[in-house]
C-alpha cells in the first residue's frame, strides 16, 4: 500500500493555481522529496495532506484514508513539521515536548517519559532544560522535529525542514532525519535545495506551478539534467567563443551557456574528472588564459531550465 496517494489535486487562490492537477504516490517506508522554487505549491500540498487545507478538487489519501472524508483519522496517523516553528520560546525544550505530549492525551507520566526519550534521540538532552529562545537554529529545528514525533506517526510531513539553517544546522537535521527513516516512518519533505533532496530522498518530484514536472531517483533526475557542470572563467572576454568551442568538444558535455558579462562558459558534463582533464588540455592547446575552472552541481535554476525547457 502507498503511504500517500494524490490524484488530480487542485487548489486555487483567486487567480493563482497553487495546485494544478497534481499527481503523486509515495510508497510506505520511503523518503520522498518535493523539490520546487518559491510559490511552486509545496506548502499547499503538505498542508492539504495534513488536513489543514480543504481539498478543493481531486483526491488525496494518507495510508489509505481519504483526507477530505476522514481528516480526524488522518491526523491520528501523521506528524507535521510546518514551514514555521510552533514552539513556545519561553519554555524549555523538555517543557515544549511534554506539553505536546499532553496535547496528544499521553497522560502526565508518558508525556514526561516521551519528552526525555525524544531529547535523547535528537541529542538535545544536554540543553533540554534551557529555554528555547536560547537555542541555535539547528537545535530549534531538531526540537521541532522531535515535537512532530510525539505520537510516532506512520507518515511524517516536513515543510522545508532546513531552510534558513547554516550548513552545520542542516547537517544536524539531516542526521536526525536519517535516524528516523531507519525506524520505518514514511517521510515526505519539501525543499528548495537539490542537494538536500539528493542527500535524503529515495525519490524526488520536481514541482512547479502546482504540477509535477519531473520525478524519479536523484540519479535519474541528475542524468536528465546532466549531472555536474563545469564553469570556465576566461581571462580575456575575446576568448569566450574559443572556450565555448573547447567545452563543446569535451566528451559527454551538454549544451554550452556563455555569459559575456561574467566571462563564463558553462556546460553539464557526464564524467567530471575526465571532462576536467580533457578541457584543461584543450584550453592549454588553444592558448586560452583561464581565471577559474570549477566543477559544481547544477543549481536549482539550471535544473528547472533543463526540465521545463524554459530559458
Ligand atoms: N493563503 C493564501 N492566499 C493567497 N495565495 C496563496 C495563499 N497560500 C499560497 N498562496 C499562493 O499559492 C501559490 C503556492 O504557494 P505555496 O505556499 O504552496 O508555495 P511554496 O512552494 O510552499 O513556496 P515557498 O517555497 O515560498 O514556501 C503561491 O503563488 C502563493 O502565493
Ligand atoms: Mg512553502
Amino acid at each position: 500500500m502507498a503511504a500517500v496517494v494524490v490524484s488530480e489535486l487542485r487548489k486555487t487562490y483567486g487567480k493563482t493555481k497553487a495546485l494544478d492537477g497534481l499527481n503523486l504516490t509515495v510508497p510506505v517506508g520511503t523518503v520522498h522529496a518535493v523539490l520546487g522554487p518559491n510559490g511552486a505549491g509545496k506548502s499547499t500540498l503538505i498542508r492539504t495532506l495534513a488536513t489543514l487545507l480543504r481539498v478543493e478538487s481531486g483526491r488525496a489519501e494518507v495510508t489509505g484514508v481519504d483526507v477530505a472524508r476522514d481528516p480526524d483519522e488522518v491526523r491520528r496517523r501523521i506528524g507535521l513539521l510546518g514551514q514555521h516553528a510552533a514552539l513556545d520560546e519561553d519554555l524549555s525544550g523538555w517543557q515544549n515536548l511534554e506539553l505536546f505530549g499532553r496535547l496528544y492525551h499521553l497522560g502526565a507520566r508518558r508525556a514526561a517519559a516521551r519528552a526525555d526519550e525524544l531529547l535523547e534521540r535528537f541529542e538535545l538532552a544536554g540543553t533540554g532544560r534551557k529555554a528555547v529562545k536560547a537555542y541555535s537554529g539547528g537545535m530549534r529545528r531538531r526540537l521541532d522535529l522531535a515535537a512532530s514525533l510525539i505520537i510516532q506517526p506512520q507518515v511524517l510531513f516536513l515543510d522545508e525542514p532546513t531552510t534558513g539553517l547554516d550548513p552545520r544546522g542542516r547537517t544536524e537535521v539531516w542526521g536526525a532525519l536519517r535516524s528516523l527513516v531507519g525506524g520505518g516512518t514514511t517521510v515526505m519533505l519539501t525543499t528548495q535545495y537539490l542537494e538536500e533532496a539528493d542527500q535524503l530522498a529515495d525519490r524526488i518530484c520536481v514541482v512547479d506551478h502546482g504540477r509535477v514536472i519531473a520525478d524519479g531517483t536523484a540519479d535519474q533526475l541528475k542524468a536528465k539534467v546532466g549531472g555536474d557542470r563545469i564553469d570556465v572563467v576566461v581571462h580575456d572576454a575575446g576568448d569566450l567563443r574559443a572556450a565555448a568551442a573547447a567545452l563543446a568538444e569535451v566528451p559527454g558535455a551538454g549544451a554550452v551557456d556563455s555569459d559575456e558579462d561574467d566571462r563564463v562558459v558553462s556546460a553539464p558534463v557526464a564524467d567530471r574528472m575526465s571532462a576536467l582533464s580533457h578541457l584543461m588540455r584543450a584550453l592549454q592547446e588553444a592558448g586560452i588564459d583561464v581565471d577559474d575552472l570549477a566543477v559544481r552541481r547544477p543549481t536549482l535554476d539550471e535544473v528547472f531550465i533543463q526540465l521545463t525547457g524554459a530559458a
